[in-house]
């Protein structure tokens, strides 16, 4: 995205953000509670379309576009607080998604070889998996829409420690296999780890745009903007 404005009513949350992420690399977007991580992806996803900039899709500018358009474009997203279907069963929330293309990666059984126990529990309704395997499930199920770019709004939040260092794991798998991701993470040391880029976000405004590296040698960057390391 460039040159990125948006807001709500009249309220201006975002101001002016400029990032890129990379065919097959993984960028980092942190910031504090409010910085403005979701509405940059609402922005994306065409929630909330921009007021002013532009938002491309490996050249072609989507913003403005329809939120269904854009998913079909290649626009995968993995909401913040998962929103599984809870009622569906798990290969019935898979089955939904599935969008297939010519290039198209992902389908059932790769999904199912990615993540063994939803497998094990593709019968049961998705409602009664606990935290980290409904994690899983939002993850696979925007794996089955073949997106070219993945979104992801705080995969780690609110699990225990074993399942986010799981969650870690899958993210980095996928992005062995190529998949380019946006990832928002409040676990600063996770998104460190994995991403390649890194831009931090403070009040709506990019504070910092660097390599993953940089950002990991300089401990007051991190303190500053994003509390403890
Ligand atoms: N639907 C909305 N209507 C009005 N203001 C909103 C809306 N959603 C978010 N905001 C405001 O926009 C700002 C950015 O919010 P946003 O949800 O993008 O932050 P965030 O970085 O994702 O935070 P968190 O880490 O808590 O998820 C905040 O000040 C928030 O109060
Ligand atoms: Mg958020």
């Amino acid at each position: 995205m460039q040159g990125v404005d948006a807001l709500y009513g009249d309220s201006h949350v975002l101001h002016g953000i400029s990032f890129e992420v990379g065919a097959g690399r993984v960028l980092a977007l942190l910031g504090r509670n409010g910085a403005g991580k979701t509405t940059c992806m609402s922005a994306i996803i065409g929630f909330l379309p921009p007021r002013k900039g532009a938002i491309r899709l490996f050249g072609e500018p989507i913003a403005g576009l329809a939120p269904e358009r854009i998913a079909r474009k290649g626009v995968g997203f993995v909401p913040q607080g998962r929103r599984i279907f809870p009622t569906l069963t798990v290969r019935e929330n898979l089955r939904v998604s599935e969008r297939r293309s010519a290039s198209s990666v992902w389908n059932l059984a790769r999904v199912f070889e990615l993540f063994p126990q939803l497998e094990e529990r593709a019968e049961q309704v998705a409602g009664s998996l606990s935290g980290g395997e409904q994690q899983m499930l939002a993850i696979a199920r925007a794996l089955m829409g073949n997106p070219r770019v993945l979104l992801m709004d705080e995969p780690s939040e609110g699990l225990a420690p074993l399942i986010v260092a799981e969650v870690g794991r899958t993210i980095a798998r996928l992005k062995d296999e190529g998949q380019s991701i946006l990832l928002v993470e409040q676990n600063v040391r996770l998104a460190l780890e994995l991403a390649d880029e890194v831009v931090i976000l403070n009040t709506g405004r990019v504070a910092f745009t660097g390599s993953a590296g940089e950002a990991r040698g300089n401990e007051a960057l991190i303190t500053q903007h994003l509390g403890v390391f």
